[in-house]
């Protein structure tokens, strides 16, 4: 689990390089899917059947421009200036999957609404991930989360949860992004699950389209994400999905909070 956490977090640095306006998201596609190959790794997402009797996922990682919750499907949509993008990137290698995102901007004519959206899901994972420790419960990572974001004046998708890791890309339990305090199940070491909240610049409500994968919200409004795979320690929790780096395009307001975060 941690060599192939360090992979996926690999193949989202590299692939930071390419976000700029006029990138295609297939050409996103393109590249994590060679650098994931040239690893050693297969990419989870190309034909995945998410136990739904929809169609499989066709490509190899999920771009998500603008008002795309989750799972939009790289093709030949350009990205322009102002734009923001998660990119999601899930490799699966000696029978292990390591599951990570990342929200990036595209060029410089970004609105404060795009930034907000994106800096409180970035804040809302590592205040998610701060909650993890033997003992403690998932419950109080959905508080964290949802205290957070609609503190903010943002709300916390529903329809999608983080989820348990590892020889199944998808297991259980289900890590929801809302919740309360002191409820659901008792972390114990040795646990791998993800935490990827999704957060919305307006309602928290979302629709899916005619492709059967792409997630929108419903009132077309900005949504950005994080995602990490976890490890429960006996003292506390390890980010498997660690970065080797700063993130290039999306970790460029390291102050937006405050100096005091
Ligand atoms: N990587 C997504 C997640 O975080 C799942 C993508 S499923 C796919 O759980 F089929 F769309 F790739
Ligand atoms: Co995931
Ligand atoms: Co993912």
């Amino acid at each position: 689990m941690r060599t192939v956490g360090h992979l996926a977090a690999e193949t989202l640095c590299l692939v930071a390089s390419l976000i700029r306006p006029g990138t295609t998201t297939e050409q996103i596609n393109e590249f994590v899917h060679q650098d994931t190959l040239k690893k050693g790794a297969r990419p989870a997402p190309l034909n995945y059947r998410g136990g739904g009797r929809g169609p499989p996922y066709p490509k190899s990682v999920c771009t998500s421009v603008n008002e795309v919750v989750c799972h939009g499907i790289p093709g030949p949509h350009t990205l322009k200036d102002g734009d923001i993008v998660n990119v999601d990137v899930t490799h699966l290698y000696g029978g292990f999957h390591g599951d990570t995102s990342a929200t990036f901007y595209v060029g410089r004519k970004l609105s404060e609404e795009a930034k907000r959206v994106t800096e409180v899901a970035r804040r809302s994972l590592e205040l998610g991930i701060q909650q993890v420790r033997p003992g403690g419960r998932l419950g109080d990572i959905g508080a964290a989360i949802q205290e957070f974001a609609e503190g903010h004046g943002c709300s916390v998708v529903r329809d999608f949860v983080g989820h348990g890791i590892g020889r199944k890309f998808h297991d259980e339990p289900k890590v929801s992004h809302y919740g309360n305090w002191g409820k659901g199940l008792r972390l114990r070491a040795g646990m791998t699950f993800t935490i990827e909240p999704m957060i919305n610049i307006g309602g928290w409500e979302v629709e899916l389209l005619d492709d059967e994968w792409t997630a929108v919200t419903a009132d077309g409004s900005l949504s950005a994400q994080f995602e990490h795979t976890v490890l429960v320690t006996e003292s506390g929790v390890e980010i498997l999905t660690q970065r080797p780096m700063l993130l290039e395009n999306s970790e460029i307001f390291p102050d937006y909070f405050g100096a005091a975060g």
